[in-house]
């Protein structure tokens, strides 16, 4: 309390010695009518202290204050994020970061946690400098701090939105008792190439689930309010269109029409945004020329001025720098005035701010008004949270120590864990194992791999002793006299294709088992950055021993852990059950566990395509149709669009995953047959649990519209619902369907529906066949 005190009355002793000593000179107008509102507010108020920090006004008043006493320097320091030494996520360090700080160059740190070390460098910034500003704390909490959640497109596999922004919400209770202060996630973008590693950090293909998991996740971040001490700042990244990568490499170009970037890859960042997303981070790639770093039109025309985008836009990691070799600087002082014009706020770990700016702005390519509308963006972010109040209010060991690892986020993690997997297969339900099953093989470097549990991005998750692999979960859930034991069998990096040398002890444990659990995919650093792939295989000698183990003739249930779709069509075919499990977190192996025992009836559908090979990619539902459709009755027929050696049709769609029980859904009704702009149709259909077992169903509507302006998908996802059944029960599901659901960008760019005829689709997958038709009227 007394720091607080004391810390208040010194920011206040500087803030009013700016007034009286006569601040520096402003550039421009509307600084100008900024210092003159700062100068009769002191007069007429009370000197703003950062104390009311939940009264804009004071906090404008505050801000105008601070910045009237700040020089072109110590603007340009709350303009520059470094990295601590701590860890790296980029190419780059700079070891200097502390004296930075001291010398005022630093307005945030990411990559530093804990509330110790937190609390140290913010004594740097906030006794050591001039202005005594406190740092931003930012970090990659993506799916978990401490308590790690599945990777997010296991997340986005839930279908559940209470799940999706629960697993956000314990993320940001943790990061924010270790000091942090913002996330760098939601990861936003729309990935429908599996060849990208990254494709694991979002929610999938699809636009309408990805727009509704990033609303999900921001509100799990933010909480109730900015401030609060357990809740952090959000980011919605990579803006833009970062996914769409060329052949699935990483950081390479993206080119598209700027429908297809409106209408497919922007609407999950306005969904952030209109949930409240705090700040944006630009993309590494390229747009149809531009590097998203150096775009006014993604940052300022349409963040700032189409969406009213009121936060502040980090750049990626040395993403300013990074447009001299995209060939669009000459050299970073260029880059740097590129990327500050085109709406960028503050620079991550490149310094070229600190570098270069200061001379950019004195030779006018860099205006001191643009400068200071980013200055204030961060500023104004500082203050909502409290800093300016107590800049230490969220480091604190005894709310640390209280709140990582708490028992009620393992049990969320298992929970959330549990409702991302998808049984893929089940024939003759193998699964859940059977009571007769006294001896389980666990085989397979996933099998007891504790590191690959978390997968990547995994924040300061402990990845060596925490997290349950699938054997602990075995062997902590089979009853007294099941036998479970374990065997690596095969190797998994890519260098391991040829060694069989683990294969005669996996097959000799095999051999005298009831069942064989082979747990296979990728090494949890085979995905995320950096980790683009040209096959989509399981690598090492993984496939080879699975094919071994299916020569015993016994039970083989494959357990995935990958951080994409792969390529498992002979797994398909000839195992008798396969679970995708992502990389669970945690609590990753009680979940698998909970589901392999029954425990848990699976309820998980894929958020993205799973391709038969590797050449169908890009492959995801929401396909056009061309002008040569390959159709059923057409089988064998020559030019048409299709593959001669490989079927069009994916191995398994979007949207699809079985359960221990089953479904059936009757016609779909409509309630009108034509609507008129402003009106809704309500789509019903009755859903039946024809199975044995209770089970959670995801009911999905699927819309097409027949004709267009411009060609439209042959579906598009417009709404889902996952409900629980108890066995033998049915439930009449309801969708809502209005003209705003059926917009898009039309062929003059203008936005809204087309009238005319639309058949809607409602299923268990993207395959859905109850149909309805329907019609849009003038
Ligand atoms: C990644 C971002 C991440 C940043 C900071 C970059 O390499 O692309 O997603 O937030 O590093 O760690």
């Amino acid at each position: 309390m007394k720091g607080k005190k004391q810390y208040a009355r010194q920011l206040l002793g500087v803030c009013t010695l700016a007034l009286l000593c006569g601040a520096v000179p402003a550039h421009g107008q509307s600084q100008d009518a900024r210092a003159k509102r700062a100068a009769t507010a002191q007069k007429s108020d009370p000197a703003p202290t950062g104390q009311n920090w939940n009264d804009p006004a004071e906090m404008h008043r505050f801000i105008d204050a601070l910045m009237a006493k700040m020089t072109v320097k110590e603007k340009i320091g709350q303009l520059t994020q470094l990295t601590s030494s701590w860890e790296s996520t980029g190419p780059t360090m700079r070891d200097s970061y502390k004296q930075d700080i001291a010398a005022g160059n630093v307005g945030s740190i990411f990559n530093a946690f804990t509330a110790k070390y937190t609390r140290e460098l913010q004594k740097v910034a906030v006794e050591q400098t001039r202005l005594r500003i406190p740092l931003l704390f930012g970090y990659d909490v993506i799916h978990g701090h401490r308590t790690i959640f599945p990777i997010s497109l296991g997340e986005a596999a839930t279908w559940d939105m209470a799940a999706v922004e629960k697993g956000a919400r314990i993320s940001a209770v943790e990061a924010a008792a270790e000091g942090i202060h913002w996330t760098f996630s939601p990861m936003v973008d729309i990935a429908r190439d599996p060849r990208w590693g990254r494709i694991s950090e979002g929610s999938g293909e699809d636009v309408y689930l990805g727009s509704q998991i990033a609303a999900a996740r921001v509100h799990g971040y933010q909480g109730k309010k900015i401030g609060d001490l357990d809740s952090v700042l959000a980011t919605a990244k990579h803006f833009a269109a970062y996914g769409a990568a060329q052949a699935g490499r990483d950081y390479h170009t993206t080119d598209m029409s700027e429908r297809e970037l409106r209408d497919t890859y922007l609407p999950p960042f306005k969904a952030a945004l209109d949930a409240g997303a705090a700040t944006f981070m630009t993309s590494f790639n390229e747009l149809n020329g531009v590097p998203a770093t150096g775009s006014k039109f993604l940052l300022t025309d349409i963040l700032r001025g189409e969406w009213g985008f009121k936060g502040f836009v980090v750049t990626d990691y040395t993403a300013i720098n990074e447009m001299v070799p995209h060939g669009y600087a000459r050299d970073e002082a260029q880059a740097g005035e590129q990327a500050m014009n085109a709406g960028v706020d503050m620079d991550m770990q490149g310094a070229v701010f600190m570098t270069h700016l200061e001379k950019s702005i004195a030779e006018g390519r860099v205006s001191q008004e643009r400068v200071d509308q980013a200055v204030r963006s961060i500023l104004e972010m500082k203050y909502r949270l409290g800093l300016f109040q107590d800049p230490y209010r969220y480091s604190d060991e005894a709310r640390e120590k209280a709140t990582i690892y708490k028992p009620e986020h393992l049990e969320a993690a298992r929970d959330v864990a549990r409702k991302s997997m998808v049984l893929l297969k089940n024939q003759g339900d193998v699964l859940p194992l059977a009571a007769s099953a006294k001896s389980i093989a666990v085989i397979g470097p996933l099998g007891d791999s504790k590191e690959d549990m978390i997968g990547s991005w995994a924040a300061a998750g402990d990845r060596k002793t925490r997290p349950v692999t699938l054997l602990e979960g075995l062997r902590a859930r089979a009853g007294k006299g099941v036998n479970v034991g374990y065997a690596r069998g095969a190797g998994y990096r890519f260098d391991e294709a040829g060694k069989t040398d683990g294969f005669a002890e996996a097959l000799a444990l095999a051999q005298k088992s009831d069942v064989i659990i082979a747990a296979m995919g990728e090494r949890w650093d085979m995905t995320g950055e950096a980790a683009s792939r040209t096959d989509l295989d399981m690598p090492g000698a993984q496939q080879a021993l699975l094919e071994e183990l299916k020569k015993l003739g016994k039970p083989v249930v494959l357990v995935l852990m990958n951080g994409r779709p792969l390529t498992i069509d002979w797994a398909a075919e000839n195992v008798d059950a396969i679970l995708e499990a992502w990389y669970p977190g945690t609590m990753g192996g009680h979940a698998i566990a909970d589901i392999l025992f029954g425990d848990y009836n699976p309820s998980g559908k894929l958020p993205v395509t799973f391709p038969r090979t590797v050449g169908q990619v890009p492959i995801f539902y929401n396909m056009k149709n061309t002008g040569r459709p390959y159709t059923a009755d057409k089988q064998g027929q020559k030019y048409l669009s299709r593959y001669l050696n490989t079927p069009n049709s994916p191995l398994y769609p979007f949207g699809y995953g079985l359960s221990y029980t089953s479904f059936g859904y009757s016609p779909v009704t409509i309630d009108k047959k034509t609507i008129r702009p402003g009106e809704a149709l309500t789509a019903s259909v009755t859903v039946t649990n024809t199975g044995k077992r209770d089970g959670e169903e995801v009911v999905q509507l699927y819309v097409r519209d027949l004709v267009g302006s411009v060609t439209r998908p042959v579906r598009e996802l417009k709404g889902f619902l996952k409900v629980k059944l108890k066995r033998g029960e049915s439930r009449k599901i309801s969708f809502t369907l209005s003209d705003k659901d059926l917009a898009f960008h039309r062929a003059d760019m203008s936005y809204g529906a087309e009238p005319g005829d639309f058949s809607l689709f409602v299923g268990g997958s993207s395959d859905a066949t109850a149909q309805a038709d329907f019609t849009l009227t003038k």
